[in-house]
């Protein structure tokens, strides 16, 4: 049973059982005022018959006495009137008692005897009275006779049982009344926000931390709403900060997990350049030599610069890695980024050309300025650059756009400031989802002449910056990279 249908029925039942008393005893009390008001009635009835009935000779004027009968018997809470004459034992009496009057005789006697009115309530022919006999008496005080006057006591049953249903109506609709006020009060109060309530800690339960219960007021429902609404947002920042510290955790070991990978690489390439180094240039020192003495046999000559040319390029591999490796801190300085861009576009600008690729520069950001080492910056420009125009052998379009960003790196979203943004977009040969995953592992490459190397130094520059790199790609429709690097807020700008 739900809680407002029991409190209605508990103060139901009270204001029913206080209602119903006061109403039995309101009934006790009008039979009462009732009774009393016929009593009087019917002895000041008496009073008018007992002064003529005293003053005249009763045997002598027996008709004048039938007539006074007659008058009192018109009147019409009056059943009918006895008088009884003693000395001669004379009895009148209404026509509607008729001959039944020895009872009433017999009282009229009981009076003269006690010498007391006698009133008692009794039944007449199946009809409820009321008879109130007294005695007679002459000028001397003796008893001469007496007289009994029936009432009738209908009437006044009659009323009793109007008040008894007026205060059965007046009854009903006071509890109707107070039932249905009490149960919309509950409801306002009590249900309607137990059920809200209700509501939150089921949303809350299904993990739903959003849910915010409206309940305005400053009662204890709309309090603990309050409350409830404040632990949900607690909760809600609690879940955030926690999944926050988990990713940070993910990417720690991520990161950690890369530079355990690096220095394992670092170690193998020092050892491996040191091994391969000495060899290698001894391999190319005599191919070149060799070339010069078989000047005219093409054969020869054909496989030595393809031993040159394979040389050249482990030698590469082997700088790079040693590059990456003895990699020293960067030299930081005031830079401004576009004209950095520039100058590496003039560096590529013959390839471009030469791939007819078309090229679309940008700089929404006027002030694009930075603290860097401008020879690695520029080596991670040319890295993605490179990577654009060789994934676009039949021609493209390159974009290249500089812009500001408010944001922040990755698991420290507390952390907002200014960043400036390198787009790098493509309309190249795109790539799938397992390579795009893979482009910053070392010695990942699906080049021939590719070295694997170009992103993972590309982001460790980055890295060295506090900046990030974000790619983006589709397979045959082009590629994304976006770098980003703190921005200094400054006025002037005076440096390259
Ligand atoms: N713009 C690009 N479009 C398509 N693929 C790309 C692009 N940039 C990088 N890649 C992919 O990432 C791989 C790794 O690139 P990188 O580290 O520069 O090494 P490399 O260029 O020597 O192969 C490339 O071999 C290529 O598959
Ligand atoms: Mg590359």
């Amino acid at each position: 049973m739900k809680l407002n249908t029991k409190l209605s029925l508990c103060l139901s039942l009270v204001i029913i059982l206080v209602l119903t008393g006061y109403g039995y005893f309101h009934v006790l009390s009008r039979r009462d005022i009732l009774i009393r008001k016929m009593k009087v009635e019917v002895r000041s009835i008496g009073q008018t018959l007992r002064v003529p009935l005293e003053k005249i000779s009763i045997p002598k004027e027996m008709e004048y006495v039938q007539e006074l009968i007659d008058a009192v018997e018109e009147y019409e809470r009056t059943l009918g009137v006895v008088v009884y004459h003693g000395g001669k034992d004379l009895v009148f009496c209404s026509r509607s008692i008729g001959d039944a009057f020895e009872p009433y005789v017999e009282k009229i006697r009981k009076a003269m005897e006690e010498n007391l009115s006698q009133e008692s309530f009794e039944v007449y022919h199946k009809t409820p009275v009321f008879s109130y006999a007294f005695p007679l008496k002459d000028r001397r005080g003796r008893s001469i006779g007496g007289v009994c006057v029936l009432q009738h006591t209908s009437f006044m049953e009659e009323e009793i049982r109007k008040a008894k249903w007026s205060i059965l109506l007046t009854l009903l609709i006071l509890v109707g009344g107070i039932v249905t006020l009490i149960l919309l009060m509950t409801k306002h109060w009590i249900s309607t926000p137990i059920s809200r309530l209700m509501q939150g800690i089921q949303e809350l339960g299904k993990g739903n931390l959003d849910f915010q219960i409206d309940l305005q007021g400053k009662d204890e429902p709309s309090q603990l709403a309050q409350a409830f609404n404040q632990m949900a947002s607690a909760l809600k920042k609690a879940q955030e900060k926690i999944i926050r510290e988990a990713n940070t955790r993910l990417e720690l070991e991520e990161s950690l997990r890369r530079s355990e990978k690096l220095a394992i690489i670092g170690q193998l390439a020092s050892g491996l350049a040191h091994e391969i180094g000495t060899p290698l240039n001894i391999i190319s020192g005599r191919a070149e030599l060799t070339m010069k003495k078989v000047k005219g046999q093409k054969e020869a000559q054909k496989n030595l610069e393809i031993i040159l040319l394979q040389s050249e390029k482990i030698s590469k591999i082997i700088r790079q890695l040693l590059g990456f490796v003895r990699k020293k801190p960067p030299e930081k300085r005031r830079l401004n980024l576009p004209a950095l861009l520039e100058t590496t576009l003039d560096f590529l600008d013959p390839q471009i050309r030469r791939q007819k690729i078309q090229l679309y520069k940008q700089v929404e950001a006027p002030l694009s300025l930075v603290m860097g080492d401008p020879d690695q910056l520029q080596q991670v420009f040319s890295n993605l650059i490179v990577n654009a125009i060789q994934s676009m052998p039949e021609g493209g379009e390159l974009r290249l756009t500089v812009h500001m960003e408010q944001t922040s790196k990755k698991g420290l979203e507390d952390e907002q400031r200014a960043y400036l943004v390198v787009h790098i977009e493509d309309t190249g040969v795109g790539m799938d989802r397992e390579t795009l995953e893979n482009i910053f592992n070392p010695f990942f490459t699906t080049k021939d002449t590719g070295t694997g190397l170009g992103l993972m130094v590309s982001q460790g520059i980055l890295q060295d910056h506090e900046g990030w790199i974000e790619a983006e790609s589709e397979k045959g429709k082009g590629s994304s990279f976006k770098v980003y690097l703190p921005a200094i807020q400054e006025e002037v700008c005076h440096e390259t």
